[in-house]
């Protein structure tokens, strides 16, 4: 009935029970009691005040929220509507948003306020933090010990917000206990990793680039040119990227592909990064957790993440399309799982392009309208393979002017820095190694280069 769209849609009345089973599949994610969106959409009572809103939501393509470019990649996690749904919605709507029969409705989804990954094995939380009302919106960091005395596979893992109204966003990395202590030693002896950290100021749990700090828009000059001078990850580290999970509007949990896990080495604390804001006006208490699932037997492949980024661009104020750029080539073969580009409030567009070695190119992913509101991952519908020697390039652009909406001050000069109304340029990706013989799940024959 709901797919055969133009037949029905001509033929008789669109009724709520041809439009609910659409909006219960890509809308109630979110649009359920206690979830992100504001209202529910789980029966016609409380989603009929809101069919013209609806409809202009889903023409527009304001919802559901889904911003890659159709024409690169397919995504397991895209749902964004099929121009007969659309139609479909349209249609009930140009027709009065009627009922119809109650009797012939599909059940409505559950959701449960549990954990979305199911019953964790293990649950870490930062101690109790109060808010007070008034001033800046706050960035903590929390470090919690796992205790654990053997290396552990993590299969899933889910960041619950304690407090929905003030917990903007949150990381959580992982802090393996060899790098805790090795970071110092280096500095000490290695004068380039000490002018990387000259070039970085700490105030008050947040970091930003010293503004004399040299500026490079264009990151491809060089391979990881705008990587911190003595930051950049290590043969060894690639890869082993700390960060496990994070709570951003539109991510799901991190549910590492079938038969991955990714590590986490004895004695490793959980470093917990959170973005609380201000807005309710009241003193408010969060206890943020992270709730993993381990493997029950050692992984076939490890589940691997590395960020990349430009450090070192510089956006000049009112200008409504800056370039900022960032290269790595691999140096081994690898499945690509996820993406996801990552700014901030003047984050405009972003593309991720691959040369092969052949000199073959591909776009993987463009965000053609980037949304700071929107952080999603895409999750690639087949693991890409990404021979030895590909080279990545991230191309994203920013908008300065008086005309981003979402531009807190378009007057300033912007550069990098962790608060939202800095600037960040990243990438981040999800990969597996290719191993001789062994195809991850979801991976056709075919789909190898
Ligand atoms: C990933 C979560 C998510 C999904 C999926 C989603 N929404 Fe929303 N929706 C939100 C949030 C959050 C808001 C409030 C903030 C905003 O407007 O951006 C919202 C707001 C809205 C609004 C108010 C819009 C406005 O202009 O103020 C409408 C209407 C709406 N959604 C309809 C839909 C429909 C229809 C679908 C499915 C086809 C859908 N949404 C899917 C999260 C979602």
């Amino acid at each position: 009935m709901l797919f055969a769209a133009a037949p029905f849609l001509c033929a008789r009345e669109v009724t709520y029970v041809d439009v609910a089973p659409i909006l219960y599949k890509h809308c109630a994610g979110c649009h359920h009691p206690n979830d992100i969106a504001p209202m529910a959409m789980l029966d016609y009572r409380e989603t009929r005040p809101w069919a013209t809103a609806i409809r202009e939501s889903v023409l527009s393509k304001k919802m559901p929220p889904w911003k890659a470019d159709p024409r690169y990649g397919t995504w397991s996690n895209d749902w964004s509507l099929r121009d007969s749904e659309i139609a479909a919605i349209k249609a009930w709507v140009d027709q009065g948003s009627k009922e119809g029969d109650p009797k012939l409705l599909p059940p409505a989804p559950v959701f449960s306020t549990e954990w979305k990954i199911g019953k964790p094995d293990a649950v870490f939380s930062i101690p109790p933090h109060t808010l007070t009302p008034g001033g800046p919106d706050e960035y903590e960091q929390f470090t919690v010990p796992t205790n654990f005395t053997e290396d552990r596979w993590v299969i899933a893992a889910e960041l619950r917000p304690g407090n929905r109204k003030i917990v903007h966003h949150a990381h959580v990395f992982v802090n393996a206990a060899e790098k805790q202590k090795s970071v110092k030693t280096d500095t000490a002896k290695d004068p380039q990793a000490e002018y990387a950290q000259w070039l970085v100021v700490n105030e008050n749990k947040l970091s930003w680039i010293r503004p004399e700090a040299p500026v490079i828009d264009d990151g491809c000059v060089v391979d990881d040119n705008s990587y911190w001078p003595g930051k950049k990850p290590r043969d060894a580290e690639f890869g082993n990227w700390g960060m496990l999970s994070s709570y951003l509007p539109g991510r799901e949990p991190d549910i590492f592909p079938e038969g991955t896990a990714r590590k986490i080495p004895a004695g490793s604390n959980f470093s917990f990064q959170i973005h609380y804001s201000k807005a309710t006006k009241k003193p408010e208490i969060d206890v943020t957790s992270v709730g993993i699932i381990f493997a029950t037997e050692p992984p076939k492949q490890i589940a691997k993440r590395v960020d990349l980024s430009n450090f070192f661009f510089l956006i000049p104020p009112g200008n409504p399309n800056v370039e900022v750029t960032e290269c790595h080539t691999f140096k081994q073969d690898m499945y690509v799982t996820s993406l996801t580009p990552h700014m901030h409030l003047r984050g405009k567009d972003a593309r991720f392009d691959v040369t092969y070695p052949d000199g073959r190119k591909e776009t993987l992913l463009f965000v053609p309208h980037y949304n700071f509101n929107w952080q999603i991952t895409y999750r690639m519908s087949e693991p890409k393979f990404i021979p030895n020697g590909t080279r990545l390039a991230i191309i994203s652009h920013f908008d300065n002017s008086p005309n981003n909406p979402l531009n807190p001050n378009p007057a300033e000069v912007v550069r990098w820095g962790g608060a939202s109304e800095m600037e960040m340029m990243d990438g981040w990706i999800e990969y597996l190694d290719a191993l001789p013989g062994v195809m991850p799940a979801g991976q056709s024959a075919q789909a190898r280069f």
